[in-house]
């Protein structure tokens, strides 16, 4: 875990656990005002690269979704983690994860009788008070509900937010061209009610996922898809290496596909996106794992997860999954409506390609790259790309003068219709560049004695700590032009340096 980031986020109150004036649950966090400007920008550039960029369309369902519903997407009977209660202290605990711990064996793939098997055979026990396990058992990770006040209708709160996408496809479709390939995103809440929640945003109870779902035609050429991102390298892990223990291979997608790694051209320009967002958020440590036989649905033409190296291990933060038209056929069975549809009059049920992203995950990874100890700064800052930065300025009166406050507080009303800023005057003007570093604000601008005089403010920049000196009719079109660029460096912002 990274102590640090974690007390960081709770001090600045970034997240604050739910409820957390009554003893919180575990795994439920809100986010305070700084983390909710990050996680839309974040979202904001997730939207232009997987949205934006090919003319998809964006949904927001509901996320109550009634029982039928997720027996027909397999939730309902197969949703299920391995659990088991200490027999004395009734404490319950996700195997899985249990025999990782005790034994450091990788758990992830065993079935239920194999766990069992290794907890009596390695004599596992309660890590909470020493006494026997009981019998492992599968335990649904759904939220259960009733809608209405009496007798009413069962219902879960979505376990994805990809279900909502598959039940609107077909009014969507036809009432957006009619075509394929379409594309149909959504962000949104999801909740899963985790054994045992855990690493910080990592693992909760209630989180936000960034998915989209790609509909095509499987008897369409989709060379094309194969071109756009041939060229692009990525790190990959394929199934031989890791039955041979090895972490990754760099290779390009073209090569990867020809090699027999990708099972789908179309796989291969979503992975290109998976990396694009990934460098614009200042994530490099990563690699695609492609999911072993045993962890791959039976229905599925394919599926990879992108993991992205943290201090607790590799972590699991986007999945891409070729679902072929299991849902749509399945959701076609079960509400007696037949969803394929007409293109060129043939009739088509079309196959899904569905990159998934959980946002706090991701969030968490992005703050943890981004995270610099510094001891020769004296404070520990976050270089984070300033287009995801929780303000683009944080605007200084030098002091708490009557007259630089009234100057700095005018600059900031002029800057707010145009970007985001962030006021700070009280503690030293040195402790007021920590606070502003240790959330990742790249430029601060600081009023002082000679602004009055000729309208010119000093600009510090986050990484290297340096002033400019500029005219403050200059500031916005400046910040914009630095933070597109993703210029965090004095030296570097094509103004002549103060010191
Ligand atoms: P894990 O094996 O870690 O439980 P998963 O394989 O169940 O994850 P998916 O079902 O593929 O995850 O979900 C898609 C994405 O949703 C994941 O890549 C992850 O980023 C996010 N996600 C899933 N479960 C959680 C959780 N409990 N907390 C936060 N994010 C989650
Ligand atoms: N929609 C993919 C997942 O959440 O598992």
């Amino acid at each position: 875990m990274h102590e640090k980031l974690h007390k960081l986020l709770i001090r600045r109150a970034m997240i604050i656990p739910t409820s957390e004036i009554y003893n919180p649950v575990a795994g439920f966090y809100d986010y305070g005002p700084i983390a909710v400007n990050i996680k839309r920008k974040v979202v904001d550039l997730w939207r232009q690269i997987f949205i934006e960029k090919d003319g998809f369309l964006e949904i927001d369902g509901a996320t109550v979704l009634q029982e039928i519903a997720l027996k027909a997407s397999g939730h309902v009977d197969n949703f299920n983690d391995p659990m088991t209660e200490c027999q004395k202290c009734h404490k319950r605990f996700r195997v899985d994860h249990l025999v990782e711990d005790a034994l450091g064996i990788d758990a992830s793939h065993m079935s239920i009788s194999e766990l069992g098997k290794v907890i009596a055979e390695k004599n596992v026990i309660c890590p909470s008070c020493g006494a026997k396990l009981g019998q492992v058992k599968p335990f649904n990770l759904m939220f259960e509900t009733q809608i209405g006040p009496v007798d009413g209708i069962t219902a879960y709160l979505r376990p994805e937010t990809a279900q909502n996408i598959f039940m609107n496809f077909n009014k969507i479709f036809n009432a957006f061209g009619a075509k394929l390939p379409m594309g149909i995103g959504q962000v949104g809440r999801a909740y899963r009610n985790e054994i045992s929640p855990r690493q910080s945003l990592i693992r909760v109870r209630e989180f936000h996922q960034m998915e989209l779902e790609y509909f095509f035609d499987p008897e369409e050429d989709d060379s094309i898809m194969l071109e756009k991102a041939k060229n692009v390298q990525v790190p990959m892990q394929t199934r031989q290496m890791q039955r041979e223990g090895k972490s990754f291979a760099l290779v390009t997608l073209g090569d990867a596909y020809k090699e027999g790694y990708i099972p789908a051209k179309t796989m291969a320009y979503f992975m290109a996106k998976e990396r694009e967002l990934l460098n614009a958020l200042g994530i490099r440590d990563f690699r695609i794992r492609h999911l072993m036989e045993d962890e791959t649905p039976h229905y599925s033409g394919g599926n990879f997860d992108v993991e992205i190296a943290t201090k607790f291990g590799w972590v699991e933060v986007m999945s891409l999954a070729y679902r072929t038209n299991y849902d749509l056929v399945r959701h076609s069975k079960f509400s007696g409506k037949n969803l394929q549809v007409t293109v060129n009059d043939k009739k088509v049920m079309p196959h899904v390609i569905e990159p998934s992203i959980g946002l706090g995950r991701l969030l968490w990874c992005v703050l943890e790259h981004a995270y610099v100890e510094d001891k020769e700064r004296g404070w520990d800052w976050l270089n984070l790309p300033p287009k995801i930065a929780p303000y683009d300025i944080c605007v200084l009166p030098l002091m708490k003068n009557s007259d630089l406050v009234r100057k700095a507080k005018e600059i900031c009303d002029n800057l707010k219709p145009l970007l985001d800023v962030s006021y700070e005057q009280s503690g030293s003007i040195g402790k007021r560049y920590a606070k502003a570093d240790e959330i990742g604000v790249p430029y601060c601008a600081t009023v002082d004695y000679q602004t009055l005089e000729d309208n010119t403010v000093t600009i510090r920049f986050r990484n290297d700590g340096k002033q400019i000196r500029i005219p403050i009719g200059n500031l916005a079109e400046n910040i914009r032009r630095w933070k597109l660029n993703g210029i965090v460096e004095a030296s570097k912002s094509g103004y002549e340096l103060l010191h």
